[in-house]
C-alpha cells in the first residue's frame, strides 16, 4: 500500500503506471471506511490493474459546522483495513490546501432537476459540494472508471450527469444482517440506535412488498407513521422517484423503474437509505 498526500507525487506516480499499460479504477470516500467502501474496492480491483482510493473528509458538502467538525477522521484505521483486503492500493489522503488551494469553494452547476428533491432539497448546496470535489478527484487521479455506492442514489446519478469521460460505476449497498445500511455515520449510533434504526429497511423492503397494491400516498403515510411512532426516530423525508429524473412520483407508470427514498433522523443521527421498487 502507498500513502500519498500530495497530488503532485500520486499524479507522476500514475502517469508512469499509465504507461505501462496499467487502466486504474477509483473509490473516492471521505474515509471512515466500512464493508461498503471495501465492496466497492473489491470490484476495482478485480476490474482495473491499479486501484486508488482517495479519503478526504469534503467540507463544501457539509451544510452543518457540527456535522463536518463530529465527523470520524481514522486515516490510521482505514489504513489498516484497506490492507486486509490488498497491499496494492494506493491511498490519496489530501488536505484541503491540496484539493482547494488557498481558499475553499464550490462551482456552480445545472443537474437538470436532479437535485430538486430529496437530498438536494435538505441539505442546502449539498451537491454543488459534491459535484466539486469530485471534478476535482477525477482530475488528479483521471481513472478509468470510477466506483460508487447505491445508498447515496441520487449522489450516483448527479454524478453520472457530470461532463466526464470516465465510466461511472454503481454498486449495491452493503447492509448488516439487519438490513441497516452500512454507513461511516453509524459509527455514530450506540447499539440500542442501531436495533431501532434497523427499522428502516424494513420499512423500504414493506414499501417494495406493498406498491402494487396501495395508493402510493395511502402508502407514504403508512410507512412515515410507523417511523415516527418511535420515540428516537424523526422521519425528515420519504419519497418515492422515477429512478431517471428523480422527481417525485404518486403513481406507477410500469414503463419506467422506481425506488423509495427516505431520510431519517435515529436519536439525532441522520440516516438515508433507499430500495429499488420495480
Ligand atoms: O459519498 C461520499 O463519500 C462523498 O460524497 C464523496 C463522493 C467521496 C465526495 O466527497
Amino acid at each position: 500500500m502507498k500513502l500519498f498526500h500530495k497530488k503532485l507525487e500520486l499524479i507522476d506516480h500514475l502517469d508512469h503506471l499509465r504507461k505501462l499499460g496499467s487502466d486504474i479504477g477509483f473509490v473516492p470516500t471521505m474515509g471512515a471506511l466500512h464493508n461498503g467502501h471495501l465492496s466497492l474496492l473489491k470490484k476495482s480491483l478485480l476490474n482495473n490493474k491499479v486501484t486508488v482510493v482517495s479519503i478526504f473528509v469534503n467540507p463544501t458538502q457539509f451544510s452543518s459546522s457540527t456535522d463536518l467538525s463530529t465527523y470520524p477522521n481514522k486515516l490510521k484505521e482505514d489504513c489498516s483495513l484497506l490492507k486486509t483486503i490488498s497491499d496494492e492500493i494506493l491511498v490519496f489522503a489530501p488536505d484541503s490546501k491540496e484539493i482547494y488551494g488557498d481558499k475553499m469553494y464550490v462551482n456552480s452547476y445545472d443537474f437538470k432537476g436532479l437535485d430538486d428533491f430529496m437530498e438536494g432539497e435538505f441539505r442546502n448546496n449539498h451537491f454543488e459540494g459534491v459535484a466539486t470535489v469530485v471534478e476535482l478527484l477525477l482530475n488528479v487521479v483521471n481513472p478509468d472508471t470510477a466506483y460508487f455506492g447505491e445508498k447515496d442514489f441520487q449522489q450516483l446519478q448527479i454524478i453520472k450527469s457530470l461532463e466526464t469521460n470516465i465510466n461511472i460505476v454503481g454498486c449495491k449497498t452493503q447492509r448488516e444482517k439487519s438490513g441497516l445500511a452500512l454507513s461511516s455515520r453509524n459509527h455514530k449510533l450506540s447499539l440500542k440506535s442501531k436495533k431501532i434504526a434497523s427499522n428502516i429497511f424494513k420499512n423500504l423492503t414493506f414499501i417494495k412488498s406493498n406498491i402494487s397494491n396501495h395508493k402510493i400516498e395511502e402508502l407514504t403515510n403508512i410507512v412515515s407513521d410507523k417511523i415516527n411512532s418511535f420515540d428516537q426516530m424523526n422521519l425528515e423525508y420519504l419519497i418515492i422517484a422515477d429512478e431517471d429524473k428523480l422527481v417525485p412520483t404518486d403513481s406507477i407508470n410500469l414503463k419506467k423503474k422506481y425506488r423509495a427514498f427516505i431520510s431519517v433522523f435515529v436519536d439525532g443521527i441522520r440516516l438515508i437509505d433507499n430500495i429499488a421498487l420495480n
